[in-house]
């Protein structure tokens, strides 16, 4: 049989991005091309390309690409920093809840000046800046492998008898919400690879349906062993199956551990510590924002109704109905067993303490 192609969300070489759009999947594999930051705004917003590393590293990359092609509309280092500066400022706007895009912008923003202090050409300006745009690209990747890594040493206490683990997921964090691999999806990867995973169960997630559209993918593309559940069915499957850990993603972790993630992760943390059930988040660094002090401080975002009430164009409610659809809940600390991370699994009450010690010693 032949080896099915990699998954990838983001497709780059210097001039070009491409992205999978990802409202056509599971039916077609279709990849568009963004050539301008506001392509690339557009693809966010209406969740053509969607997960929090994969919006950031769009995002960078399409101002990347802008900046590359454009190069000779720039007659001084001062009109690209605004140019930037005002693009990224802009991409930031397109989904309010994930917090990478913003972290990114505020990365390369802060890299912005003390370039242009050390280096005067503008043509090597421009080259530099597109370096270090472009290594998100890598960095993203680098983190997934990492918190994998961590993810499957640390599921490895829950192994008993020689078992193999059933994990439950919620939403979709492999390759298509990533650079590659995936981050609590990566880390059911890892497992599988490790021969350790015995089932993936994952929620089709409602209202959108990133785990049935996506997940399900993604899995059905690895051939990794998996079964799918209705939303509707965790309470029931924690209490008749042995689930041995609950991993999601994270779309903003706050300074005291909270963590904003796809809506219906926070019910799935309450059915976990009912049923005694260890409950995870994995999530690279870029998603922490030690700003916020809890979760009560992070915007939710709300989707357009149709995205509830209609699959493909067809009515699933009556026209007129009423409906509220917050795309995101907050878990709070006190339900979340760790947080792991490409720098190593942290209980949310010690996550501040040992980000700010790890910033440090970085710059140090
Ligand atoms: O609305 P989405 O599909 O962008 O939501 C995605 C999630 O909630 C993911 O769990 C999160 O972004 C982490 S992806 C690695």
């Amino acid at each position: 049989m032949q080896t099915p192609p990699t998954l990838q969300a983001i497709r780059y070489q210097r001039g070009s991005l491409l992205i999978l759009d990802q409202l056509k999947l599971p039916d077609e594999t279709v990849y568009i091309s963004i050539h301008t930051a506001d392509d690339a705004w557009k693809a966010i917003h209406t969740m053509t390309i969607r997960g929090a590393p994969a919006i950031a590293v769009c995002g960078i990359l399409s101002v990347a690409v802008e900046l590359h092609n454009s190069r000779s509309k720039f007659d001084s280092i001062s009109s690209v920093i605004q140019f930037i500066t005002h693009q990224l400022n802009y991409l930031v706007t397109a989904r309010p809840t994930a917090v990478n895009m913003t972290d990114a912008a505020k990365t390369i923003i802060d890299y912005l000046i003390p370039l242009n202090n050390k280096q005067q050409n503008l043509t090597l300006y421009i080259d530099e800046l597109l370096d270090f745009m472009e290594q998100f690209l890598q960095r993203d990747l680098i983190d997934n492998r990492l918190i994998g890594q961590y993810g499957a040493e640390t599921m490895c206490q829950y192994i008993s008898n020689k078992k193999k683990l059933n994990i439950l997921t919620h939403c979709n964090t492999g390759s298509l919400a990533t650079v590659g691999f995936g981050t609590a999806l990566g880390i059911i990867r890892q497992l599988a690879a490790n021969n350790v995973l015995q089932l993936a169960y994952f929620t089709e997630t409602r209202p959108y349906n990133q785990g049935s559209r996506l997940t399900a993918y993604e899995l059905v593309h690895d051939r990794i062993p998996h079964t799918m559940i209705c939303d509707s069915m965790a309470g029931l499957l924690m209490r008749t199956q042995p689930i041995h850990a609950v991993i999601v993603g994270a779309d903003r972790v706050t300074a005291n551990g909270d963590t904003a993630n796809k809506i219906g992760t926070y019910q799935l943390a309450i059915l976990a510590k009912h049923h005694d059930i260890p409950f995870y988040i994995a999530a690279p660094t870029t998603s922490i924002d030690l700003s916020k002090k809890s979760g009560d401080e992070i915007i939710i975002e709300q989707r357009p109704s149709s995205e509830m009430t209609t699959v493909k164009g067809i009515n699933l409610a009556p026209e007129g109905v009423q409906v509220w659809n917050p795309a995101f809940d907050v878990t709070p600390a006190s339900l979340i067993t760790g947080i792991i991370t490409e720098h190593g699994v942290f209980k949310p009450d010690e996550l501040e303490e040992k980000l700010l010690n790890l910033q440090r010693s970085l710059i140090s």
